[in-house]
């Protein structure tokens, strides 16, 4: 994979300036041992005594500071009874499959068919749920069951990687499958086990303990799943689903780089399907969340260094509001009554509910506009994910939305 080369050739180098640093530091050390003996002959035993003191404390702060930690670890390991859910036959396609790593050389009698003339060199990634472990998990304790719903596997991207020879009549094609490597992956990988509790769904005392647990182990409530979109703004492509930020990831080697807060000014969920908009290349970003302010908009500059506008919306309710329409001058949002709602849980009922005899709108708002200036229109309820064939006539926005009813 050429794309890759320049980053396996680079880690030699890296390596090679780490390894002169211990090499340079340990010569300081033996200096400095040298002129104390030299100095006094009680000073290296007293030294050696506060050198060693100094390591017991260190360590007895870091074991002190740990404890609650590894307590709350063993409190849930006790309590808590993690197990695979099992694989219906007709999610066989579906199933968990492993990470190849490097890319694998798809031969040409592999290929069916013939891939057209004009055909660009280029990658095609592809992002989807892949649980970690080799299955979604439901925990039992005495508190009840939760479950991991269906879109709750880690992500994993699908590049297939389209290559010219340098004569420009061959086809080179190569396939590369990793996870994107989320803070939260890389915790449970670290553990070699599941550790987040499932919180969506299941009994209600069950998902209360859960968002209490993993808020108080980890910092959050639930895993960076990462495995809903992958998507490019000026030049640099992400992975992301809408429960936590995009991470960044390479596209020749599938790396996965840092969370992006967009220059730290973005500290909410982020939406699985930003939009570019038209003319300006501004990308147009949200995120719902079950906690005031329940949805925002933001737009994103055309170079994607910065955020040029921030607008809560003011919803008196947490909308699962999936996407969203732009046109030159507009955004588009749906306010449906498929809703999240912690409270709903102590009460007993579920997280995530279509509340039918509830109300619907479609809100049109100037792209720099705010909830004032937002226009809501009322529509019957319904439940609707995705938004397409948004534009404007004249100053007109327009928009053709698909229910599911
Ligand atoms: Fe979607």
């Amino acid at each position: 994979m050429k794309a890759s080369a320049p980053f396996s050739t680079s880690q030699p180098l890296s390596c090679r300036t780490h390894g002169g640093r211990p090499s340079s530091m340990s010569m300081s050390a033996g200096a400095r041992t040298a002129t104390s003996v030299g100095t006094s002959s009680k000073r290296p035993w007293f030294g050696d005594l506060l050198g060693r003191l100094s390591s017991t404390m260190d360590g007895a702060s870091r074991a002190l500071k740990d404890a609650p930690q590894r307590f709350l670890d063993a409190l849930v390991d006790a309590t808590f009874r993690f197990t695979d859910q099992a694989l219906n036959s007709a999610e066989s396609n579906f199933a968990p499959v492993d990470e190849t790593g490097e890319a694998i050389e798809i031969h040409q009698s592999q290929i069916q068919g013939a891939i057209p003339d004009g055909f660009p060199e280029g990658v095609y990634i592809r992002n989807g749920s892949n649980p970690l472990f080799g299955a979604l998990h439901s925990t039992s304790s005495v508190l009840g069951q939760s479950r991991e719903i269906w879109v709750e596997g880690e992500g994993m991207l699908h590049a297939v990687y389209f290559t010219k020879s340098s004569a420009g009549h061959l086809w080179s094609v190569s396939y590369a499958s990793r996870y994107v490597q989320s803070e939260t992956l890389e915790l449970e990988t670290a553990r070699h086990k599941p550790c987040f509790l499932p919180a969506v769904e299941g009994d209600s005392a069950a998902i209360v303990a859960a968002y209490v647990f993993n808020y108080l182990r980890f910092g959050k409530v639930s895993k960076d799943i990462s495995n809903t979109n992958v998507f490019e703004h000026s030049g640099r492509v992400f992975a992301v689903a809408e429960n936590s930020l995009p991470y960044e990831i390479c596209v020749g080697s599938l790396d996965t780089r840092d969370a992006w807060d967009v220059g730290g000014e973005w500290d909410r969920p982020f939406t699985a399907h930003p939009k570019v908009a038209p003319g300006s290349g501004e990308l147009v970003i949200f995120g719902t969340d079950a906690k005031k302010p329940f949805l925002v908009v933001g737009v994103v500059s055309a170079d994607g260094t910065k955020l040029k506008h921030r607008a809560d919306l003011k919803l008196d309710r947490c909308t699962l509001c999936h996407d969203i329409g732009v046109t030159p001058k507009h955004n588009v949002i749906m306010d449906i009554p498929l809703t999240m709602d912690v409270g709903r849980i102590v009460k007993g009922g579920q997280l995530i509910q279509f509340e039918k005899e509830s109300y619907a709108r479609i809100g049109v708002m100037p792209r720099y506009g705010d909830a004032d200036s937002a226009v809501w229109f009322d529509v019957e309820p319904f439940c609707m994910f995705h938004l397409v064939n948004c534009f404007e006539e004249g100053d007109e926005p327009r928009t053709s939305p698909y229910p599911l009813r």
